[in-house]
């Protein structure tokens, strides 16, 4: 009897004498990993680009508060101490993105590609308190959101200094 092992050694170099099976097999499995190479980068280019779209979408949308949010009144008139305080939120937290005079040239703007808001455009001047109360706590990528880091006498504070500056 021969041993098992050289029976099969021979009958493979028999049939096969080049191995060439295995290099076929072997190289259909490198086409089939490059074949969902290929389809993972396409779906990625895909899906990047519907993000890019969506983002963009955002962007151009108009930013409206809800009706009664943009009708609520200001509790807190813009007298001095209001209009310090204010100033101290805005020079802190605002500054960086919409400028000093509010002009929307802040050393931070440059690199948002999008520019902030000048806080003296008719689109924000014509703008109730209410309406602006809302949207600060809310925020629009990249203005970041405020959330509860403002008070809300913070933000009635800080919608009475932009008024101040819008009028300069
Ligand atoms: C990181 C930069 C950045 C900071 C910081 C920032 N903003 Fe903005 N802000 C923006 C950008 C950008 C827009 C324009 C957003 C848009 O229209 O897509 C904007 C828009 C606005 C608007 C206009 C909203 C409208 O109706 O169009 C107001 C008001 C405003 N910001 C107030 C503030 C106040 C108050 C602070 C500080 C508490 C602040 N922002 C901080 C970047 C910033």
């Amino acid at each position: 009897m021969l041993p098992s092992t050289w029976l099969s050694g021979n009958s493979r170099i028999d049939s096969d004498p080049y191995h060439a099976s295995e290099f076929f097999a072997e190289r259909n499995m490198i086409t089939a990993w490059h074949h969902h190479l290929k389809l993972l980068g396409i779906l990625t280019v895909l899906l990047g680009s519907a993000l890019v779209a969506v983002s963009e979408e955002q962007s151009k949308e108009k930013w409206t508060a809800p009706g009664a949010e943009a009708r609520k009144k200001s509790p807190v008139a813009a007298n001095e101490s209001s209009l310090a305080a204010g100033q101290r939120i805005y020079v802190k937290r605002c500054v960086a993105c919409h400028g000093r005079t509010g002009n929307g040239d802040g050393p931070d703007a440059a690199d948002l590609g999008i520019h902030p808001a000048k806080l003296s455009d008719p689109a924000v001047r014509g703008e109730t308190d209410g309406e602006l109360f809302w949207k600060i706590p809310v925020g629009k990528k990249p203005m970041p959101n405020y959330g509860t880091r403002l008070s809300p006498t913070d933000r009635w504070n800080v919608i009475n200094y932009l008024r101040s500056l819008a009028r300069r």
